[in-house]
């Protein structure tokens, strides 16, 4: 579905994102990981349109999508989170929903026809969304949710995940693992999951991909990636000899 080659991000002299190439399997779940500032975000921002790439190739169903606008790469079809949410604070969920809704046809839908659309994403996540339910007093979890709902409501075939549950505890990082399971199985939706921690990710994805310093280190199966030298040397430091 998704063929990334040679993707480069350089913000004055640093490189960002180095050399970059991975697929992305219709209806697989990918697991993006890498520890803090190893470029995971900036990716998603590649793909997403958010950032223009310094260079490479990024191809949607064969089609070039690398340097498009971020409307237009989510008409294309991929919807993405924040991993910092910032809802619309004086909108109900419903609204900050239904106006993604908008966002994702382009403004050519009905307010009805939105609003529906809204509902059933806020039900996926378990979101209320009657006209009373605010953001007021949302913790770390359902404002991942929220941000989850902006995403669905937006009708992606792709979904760029950047999650990041670090403010979760386990509890609630399991239900957010079981919900990307049940949108990928219930709804047939591509998914790259952008995480820092192994943890629970590893219990969902059907592949991984490892960055470190901007470059892929790593890509293979979840039980391949906790028994390589190079990814526990990221995660875990250098075994001293
Ligand atoms: N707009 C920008 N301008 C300059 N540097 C940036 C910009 N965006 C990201 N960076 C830098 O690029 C590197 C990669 O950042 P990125 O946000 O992609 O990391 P990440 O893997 O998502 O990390 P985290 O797990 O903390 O979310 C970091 O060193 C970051 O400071
Ligand atoms: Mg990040």
């Amino acid at each position: 579905m998704l063929t990334v080659e040679g993707l480069s991000k350089r913000f004055g002299g640093f490189l960002a994102v180095n050399q970059v190439s991975f697929d992305v399997r219709a209806g697989e779940i990918l697991g993006l990981i890498g520890p803090n500032g190893s470029g995971k975000s900036t990716t998603f921002n590649l793909i997403a349109g958010n950032l223009r790439p310094s260079s490479g190739s990024i191809r949607l169903d064969g089609r070039e999508i690398a340097g498009e606008s971020a409307h237009v790469v989510c008409h294309q079809g991929v919807g993405r989170t924040f991993q910092i949410p910032r809802p619309f604070r004086k909108l109900s969920l419903l609204e900050n929903v239904t106006l993604a809704a908008f966002y994702g046809e382009a403004g050519r839908i009905s307010r009805l026809d939105a609003e529906r659309r809204a509902v059933e994403a806020l039900g996926m996540v378990g979101l209320p969304s009657d006209a009373a339910a605010s953001t007021a007093g949302l913790g770390a979890a359902a404002l991942k949710k929220l941000e989850l709902a902006r995403a669905l409501a937006t009708k992606p075939k792709l979904l760029l995940a950047d999650e990041s549950l670090g403010g979760l505890d386990r509890a609630e990082m399991e239900r957010a693992a079981d919900m990307l399971l049940d949108i990928r199985n219930r709804l047939g939706i591509t998914i790259i999951w952008v995480e820092h921690i192994m943890g629970v990710l590893m219990r969902v994805v059907d592949r991984v991909i490892v960055l470190d310093h901007g470059e892929k280190i790593f890509e293979g199966k979840p039980g391949a990636a906790a028994a390589d030298p190079r990814v526990t040397e990221v995660y875990l430091g250098k075994a001293q000899a």
